[in-house]
């Protein structure tokens, strides 16, 4: 009897996530996955380049969930995928990372009494404030398998009461995805097409919500550019979520008075990734973007309070910069001066993370049928 797995993704860092998890099974006769896409992230450069640069097969079910509001956007999702899991009956559900999309899969899992698995489970920000915080705790809390990708995520979940049988330490899928596509992003140097020189530019991202919606924080950042853009060129892709609370809050003037800073549309896989590997610095406020660089040995300053991923902070190239002008630009010209950490890759971090997920659930009991 073949395992049924339900993979379920919605955002551009779950794609990235899955893309190495779907090749792997594929490895395997015994095991039948099924993707699912939420629709969270729908425009095509948020979500089906992703799927074409990372060849990621066509979801067998697309949602369409769209925009709206983060409870609408759940319970949209939850209603669709009850009629999906009661439909396929899986013996497993498979959500990756800490967006909606992962949540609304967690608790239908849950509801239906499917057992579930948690890429990149356990990871704290001990920050309630955020979304990300609540998805990662709810959703660790009813799975049955817990991938982790850091010493701390093992940690995190042992505090919190989970069994140690449950938890994995596998390393990280994303890695997985940049080591896959090695040769392909050397091969763009995207900086070119901007015009820019080689580790003489900063990128920089924006998008998590307690900073973009935030009219003082954005305001305070935007400050900061305005002093670090004299010193090096800034480019910018703009996240969707960005770009409508830059017009909400009538920042555009401010920003189009920024002569080196470059606003650009989202990136692609493949482009974001070359374009970060040959910069002096990385600006961002993504959790993903901080292992990356760390992988990378790009110098990171993380435009948060706190992180949830401290191996980057201990072992990579992340340090946090906080929220305010005077700390941003300090650390962030300290760095152009030279003064940045070298870093080391985790233990791990290795391309292997996804083959580790799929020995164990391979050894998961398909449901009697
Ligand atoms: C989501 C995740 C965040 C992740 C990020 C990656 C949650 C709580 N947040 O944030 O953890 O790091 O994705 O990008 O799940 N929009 C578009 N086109 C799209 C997608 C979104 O215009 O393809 C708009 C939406 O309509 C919405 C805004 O962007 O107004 C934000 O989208 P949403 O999915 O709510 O959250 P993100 O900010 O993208």
């Amino acid at each position: 009897m073949k395992l049924k797995i339900i993979c379920i993704v919605g955002t551009r860092p779950n794609f990235i996530k899955i893309a190495p998890i779907m090749q792997e099974m594929a490895r395997y006769k015994n095991i039948a996955p099924i993707l699912v896409h939420t629709g969270q992230h729908y425009d095509y450069e948020m979500s089906k380049v992703f799927f074409q640069e990372l060849s990621i097969p066509k979801p067998d079910y697309e949602l369409g969930v769209g925009p709206g509001s983060q409870i609408r956007q759940n319970a949209r999702t939850m209603e669709s995928l009850e009629l999906v899991v009661q439909k396929e009956r899986p013996d497993l559900i498979i959500v990756v990372g800490d967006v909606n999309s992962t949540l609304a899969g967690a608790l239908v899992a849950a509801r239906l009494r499917i057992p579930l698995a948690h890429v990149e489970a356990g990871l704290r920000s001990f920050n309630l404030e955020m979304q990300e915080e609540v998805n990662r705790l709810l959703t660790d809390h009813v799975s049955e398998y817990l991938f982790t990708t850091e010493p701390s995520a093992t940690k995190n979940l042992l505090k919190e009461g989970i069994p140690r049988k449950k938890i994995f330490f596998v390393g990280n899928v994303m890695i997985d995805s940049l080591l896959k596509n090695r040769n392909k992003f050397l091969k763009i140097k995207k900086y070119k097409k901007f015009n820019l020189q080689k580790r003489n530019y900063i990128v920089l991202t924006l998008h998590r919500q307690e900073n973009v919606d935030n009219k003082q924080i954005l305001g305070e950042i935007l400050d900061s550019l305005v002093l670090i853009q004299e010193k090096i060129k800034i480019i910018w892709p703009v996240h969707p979520r960005t770009k409508k609370q830059l017009k909400k809050f009538k920042f555009s003037n401010r920003i189009n008075d920024m002569k080196n800073l470059m606003p650009i549309a989202p990136l692609g896989y493949l482009e974001m990734i070359s374009l970060m590997s040959d910069a002096r610095l990385v600006l961002t406020d993504s959790g993903g973007i901080q292992e990356e660089t760390t992988f990378l040995g790009v110098p990171c300053l993380t435009v948060r309070e706190e992180t949830e991923r401290p191996i980057t902070v201990e072992l990579g190239t992340n340090k946090i910069a906080g929220l305010e002008k005077t700390q941003i630009v300090k650390e962030s010209i300290n760095i152009l001066q030279g003064h940045s950490k070298k870093g080391k890759i985790p233990r791990y971090w290795d391309g292997n993370a996804a083959k580790r997920i799929l020995k164990i659930l391979n050894r998961h009991e398909p449901r009697k049928k």
